[in-house]
C-alpha cells in the first residue's frame, strides 16, 4: 500500500496567536502576551530574549502546558495542549518536555541524587536504572561530590545544575529552560551551555531557552525577542 509520508522535519511546537491577559486586584486587566506566533522544528535551538517583565517566563510556562492561555493555541507534536484537560497535558508534557525553572523547584526533602531520580522513577524506570542514570547526569554537571546533599546545603549554582541534571536525565524531545545560566559563574555557565548543546547534537533535543546571556542567545540558531508581551523580532541570529 502506498502511504503518504510526511516531508521535511517534524514540527515539535507550533504557537498560534497566543495571548495571556490577567485580571488585576484593582479591577483592571493586564495583557502579558499579545498574538505570539512561531513554530519550532525537531532539533532546532531557539532563544527567547527580552527585558525583564516582557513576558518570557509566562510564554515558556504556556509552552510547557503549565498555565492556561487567554487566546490562541499551543500544538505540541501536533496535539493541541489546551484542548486537553490538566491530566492529559501533564501526560503529554511528561513524555516530551523537560523544564528547567528560574527558581529550580528542587524538592527540599530529597537529596540531589534523589531529586534527579524522582522523575525517572515516576516515568517507570526501574530503581537501579534510575539510580545509574541519575549518577551519570550528576557527574556530567560536575556534582558527583554533592549527590547526598539536600538542596538547602547547595549553592544557587549547584541547585541549578541539579535541576539541569534532572531535566537532562529524562532525555526529553523538547527542553525548555528559563535563564538556565542566570545563577552561574561564567565558567560553570559555559559548561552548562556546552552540555545543553551536546544534548541537542547527540540526542536531537529541541532547545528553547529564555536568556539574558548574549553568548547563549548567539549559540542558538534562531531567536525571538519580546517587548511588553509582543514579538518584535524573529529570525536567525547573525554573529
Ligand atoms: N499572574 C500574574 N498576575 C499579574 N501580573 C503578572 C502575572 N504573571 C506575570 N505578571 C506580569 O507580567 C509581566 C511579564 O512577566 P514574566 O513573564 O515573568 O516576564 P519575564 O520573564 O520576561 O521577566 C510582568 O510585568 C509581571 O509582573
Ligand atoms: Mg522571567
Amino acid at each position: 500500500m502506498n502511504r503518504i509520508m510526511p516531508t521535511g522535519p517534524e514540527v515539535v511546537l507550533e504557537v498560534q496567536d497566543l495571548g495571556k491577559t490577567v485580571a488585576l486586584a484593582d479591577g483592571g486587566k493586564l495583557e502579558i502576551l499579545h498574538e505570539i506566533g512561531f513554530s519550532v522544528e525537531a532539533a532546532e535551538t531557539l532563544a527567547i530574549v527580552g527585558a525583564s517583565g516582557s513576558g518570557k517566563s509566562t510564554l515558556l510556562g504556556l509552552l510547557a502546558g503549565l498555565d492556561v492561555p487567554s487566546s490562541g493555541k499551543v500544538l505540541l507534536r501536533g496535539q493541541d495542549l489546551y484542548a486537553l484537560d490538566e491530566d492529559g497535558r501533564a501526560a503529554l508534557r511528561g513524555e516530551n518536555v523537560g523544564f528547567v525553572f528560574q527558581s529550580f523547584q528542587l524538592l527540599p526533602a530529597l537529596t540531589a541524587l534523589e531529586n534527579v531520580m524522582m522523575p525517572l522513577e515516576l516515568a517507570g524506570r526501574a530503581g537501579a536504572q534510575a539510580l545509574a542514570l541519575a549518577r551519570q547526569w550528576l557527574e556530567r554537571v560536575g556534582l558527583s561530590a554533592r549527590a547526598a546533599h539536600y538542596p538547602r546545603h547547595l549553592s544557587g549554582g549547584e541547585q541549578q545544575r541539579v535541576a539541569l541534571a534532572r531535566a537532562f536525565a529524562m532525555q526529553p524531545a523538547l527542553l525548555l529552560a528559563d535563564e538556565p545560566t542566570g545563577n552561574l559563574d561564567a565558567q560553570t555557565g559555559q559548561h552548562i551551555i556546552d552540555l545543553m548543546f551536546e544534548l541537542n547534537r547527540e540526542a536531537g533535543t529541541t532547545l528553547i531557552l529564555v536568556t539574558h546571556d548574549d553568548d547563549l542567545a548567539a549559540a542558538c540558531q534562531r531567536s525571538i525577542r519580546l517587548r511588553s508581551g509582543r514579538m518584535i523580532e524573529a529570525g536567525a541570529i547573525l554573529v
